[in-house]
Formats: C-alpha cells, sequence, structure tokens
C-alpha cells in the first residue's frame, strides 16, 4: 500500500523561492509516489489575514500556483481547509487535552511575545492545535514541510500520544519529511526567505518586479576584480539550488577567480529563475482568469477529503463518549 502524505500551506502571500524549494516542489514530486493529501490552510492564516478580498485573491492566487506548477488533482486531493469543519471540530477536542504550559513552548508564539505583540489572539496561541486536528483527521504517514515546522509536527505527536493515552489506539503519529538541503533558504537580505521579513523572491512577479527582487539581493563590497567566496553569497546558494552541479561548479569556478562582478552573477540568476519557471509562469497566467475552473477543482478536492474527515471524527466521537 501506498504512504499517505499530507500537508497544509497558508494563503498568506505571494509564493515565493522558499516555499517552493522547502515545500511546494516536494508536494508535487511526491504525488508520484505517494496517496497525498495537500490543503490550502485558510483558517490558519486569519491569524494574519483579515481582510475578506485579500483572503480570497490570496487563496485563489495559492492554489494557481500550485496547479501551474504541476500539481494534478487526479494524483493529489486538493482542498481547502475551511470547507471541512471536521478540522476546527477535532481542534476543540484537542483543546481540552492540551495545556496551556505546552502550547507556551511554541516557538512562532514565544516569537510573537519576543516582538512585543500586545494582545496575541487566541488563533495565534492555538495554532499548532489547529495543525495537529489538520494533520491527524487524516492519519498520514509522512508530512512534508520546511524545517520552521519541525516543531509543530513533533507537537502533533504529542497531541496523538496523550489522546491515545487517554482514549486508546486512534492515531498514528507522523515523521515531519524534511530536505536538509533546502531546509532553510535565504532571502534577499541573507536570513530566512519569509513573506514576515519582506526579503523573498515571488515566483510568479512580474518581470519587472522578479528583477528588482533579484538585483536586490545584499552581497559584500568585494570589488569586481577579486576572487570571492560563492558559499558565502546569497546569490550563489540561491543559484545552486536551482542550477545543476555542472552549472554550479562552473559558477563556484568563475567567483573564485575574480573578474565577476555580483551585479553578472545576479543576472545569471534571473536568467536561472526564468527559464526553470518558464512554463509554470505561462500556465500561471492562463489560470488566474479561470476562477470557476480553480474552484471546481478545490470543490472536487474538498468532497474527497470530508469523507475521511467523517470517518476519522466519527471514530473520535466513539472513543470519547459522543457516541
Ligand atoms: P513564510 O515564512 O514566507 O510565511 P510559510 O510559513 O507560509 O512561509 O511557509 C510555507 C511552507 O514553505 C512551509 O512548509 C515552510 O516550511 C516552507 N518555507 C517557507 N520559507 C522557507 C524557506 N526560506 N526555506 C525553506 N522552506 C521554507
Ligand atoms: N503551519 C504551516 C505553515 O505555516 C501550514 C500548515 C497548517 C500545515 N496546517 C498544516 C503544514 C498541516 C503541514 C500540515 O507552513
Amino acid at each position: 500500500m501506498k504512504k499517505r502524505i499530507l500537508s497544509g500551506v497558508q494563503p498568506s502571500g505571494h509564493p515565493h523561492l522558499g516555499n517552493y524549494l522547502g515545500a511546494m516542489r516536494r508536494h508535487i514530486e511526491m504525488q508520484e509516489e505517494y496517496e497525498c493529501f495537500l490543503f490550502i490552510a485558510d483558517l490558519h492564516a486569519l491569524t494574519t489575514v483579515k481582510d475578506p478580498e485579500l483572503m480570497r485573491s490570496q487563496t485563489h492566487e495559492l492554489a494557481v500556483a500550485y496547479l501551474a506548477l504541476g500539481l494534478d488533482p487526479k494524483k493529489t486531493v486538493f482542498f481547502k481547509q475551511s470547507d471541512i469543519s471536521e478540522h476546527a471540530e477535532l481542534c476543540w477536542i484537542f483543546d481540552c487535552l492540551v495545556t496551556v504550559p505546552f502550547l507556551e513552548r511554541a516557538h512562532a508564539w514565544k516569537d510573537a511575545k519576543n516582538k512585543g505583540m500586545k494582545e496575541p489572539t487566541m488563533g495565534l496561541f492555538n495554532y499548532p492545535v489547529l495543525q495537529a486536528a489538520d494533520i491527524l483527521l487524516y492519519k498520514p504517514d509522512l508530512v512534508p514541510v520546511g524545517k520552521d515546522q519541525k516543531q509543530h509536527i513533533e507537537m502533533t505527536r504529542d497531541i496523538a500520544t496523550t489522546f491515545n493515552n487517554l482514549f486508546g489506539e486512534t492515531f498514528k503519529l507522523p515523521e515531519p519529511e524534511i530536505k536538509e538541503e533546502v531546509a532553510v533558504v535565504p532571502g534577499t537580505d541573507g536570513q530566512k526567505m519569509s513573506k514576515s521579513y519582506g526579503n523573498t523572491i515571488d515566483i510568479f512577479a512580474q518581470e519587472k518586479e522578479l528583477k528588482k527582487q533579484v538585483m536586490g539581493i545584499i552581497t559584500d563590497s568585494t570589488p569586481v576584480e577579486d576572487p570571492k567566496t560563492p558559499e558565502e553569497c546569497t546569490v550563489f546558494k540561491l543559484y545552486k539550488l536551482l542550477a545543476t552541479p555542472e552549472e554550479t561548479e562552473e559558477l563556484a569556478e568563475r567567483y573564485k577567480q575574480g573578474g565577476l562582478g555580483y551585479g553578472d552573477a545576479k543576472k545569471l540568476l534571473l536568467e536561472k529563475i526564468l527559464s526553470h519557471f518558464e512554463q509554470a509562469r505561462e500556465k500561471y497566467e492562463n489560470l488566474m482568469g479561470k476562477r470557476n475552473f480553480v474552484t471546481q477543482v478545490l470543490e472536487e478536492g474538498s468532497k474527497k477529503a470530508k469523507s475521511i474527515a467523517i470517518s476519522t471524527l466519527d471514530e473520535v466521537k466513539g472513543k470519547t463518549g459522543y457516541k
């Protein structure tokens, strides 16, 4: 039997290279080998997106991005989290098992507090519990995510164990699937690429904007003629993630020899990005206007997901005494 994988992505901004290399690409590759579930985590996105038009447009944009990058709805059950009310229901049941000190250990929560957020919402605090419900409803074997999500998967395993100990063996403990080489894709300022740091390279941005982002990558001030250390340069690190080993080796040599300016390296990176995503970018343009088609794809996915979610929740209701 094929192993089952599940993952979710928030519709919280434009998809960027970090999302693609750290998560989206894996999700799409894995559909050939596994039984795949992928959802748009729009309930989670409400922790940051409070504008209904933005929620709609970003959800559409993310769905289109996945389809353009090659997600095949016949192979992957692709759906919207908010269509399946069982996520929120199971979340409540878990809420009654999880303690406040347990949730206070979450990195994302600690970060929010350290950044001086005065009145963080319950949604932000509870974020890992909803994520545990998302995952456990479908009993997956693997959860492919970027490294920043590791703790959330560990918390999911803890929550599953707590439930199993209290009510009997119900949930299988999922494993995170994290690719070390793309665990942390750097952004234009050298720190982790993230929508929240404003340092992204957006794979479906208009060419002019994409160029601006690539040209804005921060480099050191080594003069053009001097030799440079490829491994210390964000431009090279990003190039390496998209290029073949031979192309990477060639660029590394040019860095070490000197005579290559960072501006030239950036141009090579921009060309690489444009050629790598050429087909996907065309498909994206084409699908953006097809709202009905995209809605229909997600609705069909929701139907398949719903039947599994109902069956797990029924089992949980039986075990907890609601049935
Ligand atoms: P962001 O940090 O931009 O808000 P998300 O938290 O929405 O991104 O992440 C969506 C997925 O992309 C997650 O699985 C996450 O681990 C992965 N991801 C995001 N940024 C990176 C990055 N810089 N490197 C590797 N993976 C990333
Ligand atoms: N927290 C994840 C992120 O920010 C999104 C997410 C929500 C998720 N539910 C999930 C990922 C379940 C994997 C499995 O990227």
